[in-house]
């Protein structure tokens, strides 16, 4: 007699599903399909010869160190070297005020266990990100969205949200949003939003969760001040990290906030992994002290320019003139919109077998809307990739069109 599992798991298990896009992915790589889905960096990008001489270092000179535990806030060394290099839109934080995480996905995970209790309110962007989506909902939060326009979250609607779930008396936690080049959206908020939402955060007294992995990725046009560096009352929760800029495969990021919020989440996270890898943290540190990384960022913008110009140019040249979408100014992704009687979910099958694939958009959406919806991403694929798959599913998107 074998045990039977499903009546053995917590309601948190329960409660978590597949990712739809992990599950695209494996089918994906194991076919000739291009993918416009995933959210992987370039492996171009990775500046691997550096980090190879970085890593020989480390355990040439520091390996006792390297190899050991290690203290749960992180390596002071690159927590310094993230506040000096982060100096101009964080002028605040100090070694107190910031924390080294698995990921920025570990951040989602330690806030929401940190803050969030059944039934709690979370306001999300709609769309948003899927996999924080996932973290909240599996502790139990509750998500409420805010519909966006081409200067992010609207909050006209946040603030008539707010006011209308406080007559009802939920109690909202927190304010979660993308604040540049948004994924899945692509969406950028605007500065006067970013100062409208930290008085609503005061306001209602929520707090904000800026996650903010896009930021050093800007294409064109001016850098806008973070919402953490435009606050000054602690509300204002800043989630940065080295997934897109150097590689997600050391799986370093970092969390910035009060001291009191920080001590809060080293505990929580001492119950989850004790510390975040030394060895990578000295890697990294390494890496940052012997190069220049804004230089390899600035390259590394160059490459995405170049895809994103290609994948609008394509877009332009392959859509029917029915479809609409965002014209990002920096990060992964474009959304596209199709008319209301197109389902994404129901074409995808249709464009895999024209060997094309996308994320349809419907799971970023929180009120189970976005039926009719995609994201597309040009950060892994080739140039030539991009065009040739955004051509093939025009085509697929143009057969579906009613004249
Ligand atoms: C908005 C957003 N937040 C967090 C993450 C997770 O990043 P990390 O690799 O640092 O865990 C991603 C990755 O795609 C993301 O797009």
């Amino acid at each position: 007699m074998s045990i039977n599992s499903e009546e053995f798991y917590s309601v948190l298990a329960s409660r978590m599903k597949a990712s739809a896009i992990r599950e695209i992915l494996k089918i994906i790589q194991r076919s000739n399909v291009i993918s416009l889905a995933g959210g992987m960096p370039d492996p171009a990008t990775f500046p691997t010869e550096e980090l190879n001489e970085a890593a020989k270092q480390i355990f040439a000179k520091d390996s006792a160190r390297a190899l050991q535990y290690s203290s749960t806030e992180g390596l002071q060394e690159l927590r310094e070297f993230i506040l000096n290099w982060l100096a101009e839109d964080n002028k605040k934080a100090d070694l107190d005020n910031i924390m080294i995480t698995s990921g920025s996905q570990q951040g989602l995970d330690l806030m929401s266990k940190v803050l969030l209790d059944p039934g709690d309110i979370v306001i999300v962007e709609l769309p948003s990100y899927l996999a924080a989506l996932n973290a909240f909902r599996s502790y139990g939060g509750e998500m409420v969205g805010i519909p966006m326009d081409d200067k992010g979250m609207r909050m006209d609607i946040l603030e008539e949200t707010l006011n209308q779930l406080k007559t009802e008396g939920k109690k909202v936690k927190f304010i979660y949003t993308i604040s540049n080049f948004q994924n899945p959206a692509g969406v950028t908020m605007s500065l006067p939003r970013r100062k409208r939402i930290l008085e609503i955060a005061r306001k209602f007294e929520v707090f904000i969760l800026e996650d903010n992995p896009y930021d050093k990725l800007r294409f064109e046009g001016e850098p806008i001040p973070s919402i953490y560096s435009l606050g000054n009352e602690g509300y204002v929760i800043s989630l940065g990290t080295f997934s897109k800029i150097l590689c997600p495969g050391l799986r370093l990021a970092w969390i910035l906030g009060d001291k009191e919020i920080i001590e809060k989440l080293v505990i929580m996270k001492q119950a989850t992994d004790l510390c975040t890898t030394i060895l990578n943290q000295l890697i990294a540190y390494e890496y940052c002290r012997q190069n220049d990384i804004d230089k390899n960022i600035e390259s590394n913008v160059q490459i995405y320019r170049k895809k994103r110009d290609v994948m609008l140019e394509s877009l332009d040249k392959y859509f029917p003139s029915e479809a609409s979408w965002t014209k990002p100014e920096g990060g992964f992704f474009v959304f596209v919109t199709l008319p209301e009687y197109i389902n994404t979910d129901e074409m995808f099958l249709e464009a895999i077998e024209e060997k094309v694939a996308y994320v349809s958009g419907a799971p970023f959406f929180a009120n189970g809307k976005g039926q009719n919806t995609m994201r597309l991403s040009f950060c892994y694929p080739k140039e030539k990739d991009i065009e040739e798959g955004i051509k093939k599913l025009g085509q697929v998107i143009k057969k579906k069109i009613k004249n």
